[in-house]
């Protein structure tokens, strides 16, 4: 059929353009043996044009079958370049997923053991009607010292114990707060009683780093005012938060003590979980482990913050977080909270 539609002297520019267009269209593989067939089969266009150069003048065979082969190889590199994308193609098009393949397995996070116990204590305290506040890390020495009936010549105050930031303010200095009790004041300062709240937070001690200090560590504060608030209710209280935070079974007994800001003041301990009160190296042989102070609130620091120590009494304790942390896990190393190595973090 071709024979009769193109001679010898068809412009071979013309197929050229002709290739490359249809070529251009071949998108599956129906429309890539068409091409094959219409161009480069034993009957397609190419073969019939190479039969045509037998009949033609001497003169211009030579040049002519040159530019028909040139024509020739174009198709069939085009072929081969179009015969390859059909193949990366539907070979994407037909993959299967296989679903009985093991899937990929994600590291999921947790929370930090500090982040689960304040939870846990706040909770706790929440319970039984104290509100949460938190006040600022970088304090004055008026709140953090001066207003908790701490004289200036309280070691505490020293340089050696607290961190002051530098600046002009002489009478007043700005300190990383020591604890977190200067909540107590900023509360009290704008609130009238009843009061009661928990204040949790960052307290920063210039303290030789070892496995039972860090320069940096969290304490929950607890204060509670009211009228007629007893030593009885204070005692009530943290034996509820011991029970709920440590078990049931847990025994704590408090042990007379001093702070400026509480009178009368008392330490509070708990059994000492690896020896059950027997003695042993963690408890120092006491048989007991220190986890808080507390006391009833000085009247001097209400008269600081214009409460009238006639009518109101109240209740304070602040802990160590991380020490208490170390006592119900077990924990040897205090380092070992910020570390933050995956094999300690993965237990909790
Ligand atoms: N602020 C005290 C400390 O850091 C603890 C404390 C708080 C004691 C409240 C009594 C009342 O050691």
């Amino acid at each position: 059929m071709l024979k009769t539609r193109y001679t010898m002297n068809e412009n071979l520019e013309k197929f050229k353009k002709e290739i490359e267009e249809k070529a251009g269209q071949i998108t599956s593989p129906e429309s890539l043996e068409e091409f094959r067939l219409y161009y480069l089969s034993r009957k397609g266009l190419l073969n019939d044009l190479f039969e045509n150069l037998k009949t033609i003048d001497k003169s211009i065979k030579g040049s002519y079958g040159k530019a028909l082969n040139d024509l020739k190889n174009f198709a069939m590199e085009l072929f081969e370049v179009k015969s390859k994308d059909i193949s990366k193609k539907t070979s994407k098009e037909n993959k299967v997923e296989d679903f009985t393949l093991p899937g990929k397995t994600y590291n999921t996070g947790s929370k930090h053991l500090l982040t689960q116990a304040l939870e846990d204590i706040t909770k706790i305290f929440e319970r039984i009607g104290f509100k949460l506040y938190e006040g600022p890390e970088i304090e004055d020495e008026y709140h953090n010292f001066d207003a908790l009936n701490t004289p200036s010549y309280h070691p505490s105050r020293d340089m050696q114990d607290t961190f002051y930031i530098p600046g002009e303010n002489k009478e007043n200095r700005y300190l990383l707060r020591t604890h977190t009790s200067p909540g107590q004041i900023r509360i009290m300062e704008n609130q009238q009683p009843p009061i009661r709240v928990i204040v949790p937070g960052k307290s920063y001690r210039n303290e030789a780093i070892s496995s039972r200090s860090l320069s940096m560590f969290h304490q929950v504060e607890g204060l509670y005012v009211d009228k007629n608030v007893s030593f009885r209710e204070l005692k009530g209280t943290l034996d509820y938060f011991a029970k709920e935070f440590f078990g049931k079974d847990i025994k704590i007994r408090l042990r007379p003590s001093f702070f400026p800001f509480t009178e009368p003041s008392a330490e509070m301990d708990v059994e000492c979980f690896l020896c059950k009160s027997k003695g042993c190296r963690i408890c120092k042989y006491t048989g007991w482990l220190e986890i808080l102070g507390c006391g009833m609130v000085d009247p001097k620091v209400f008269e600081y913050v214009n409460y009238d120590p006639e009518i109101y009494s109240g209740f304070a304790f602040g802990m160590g977080l991380e020490r208490t942390l170390l006592i119900r896990h077990g924990i040897p190393d205090i380092r070992m909270l910020y570390e933050n190595d995956v094999r300690f973090l993965k237990q909790f």
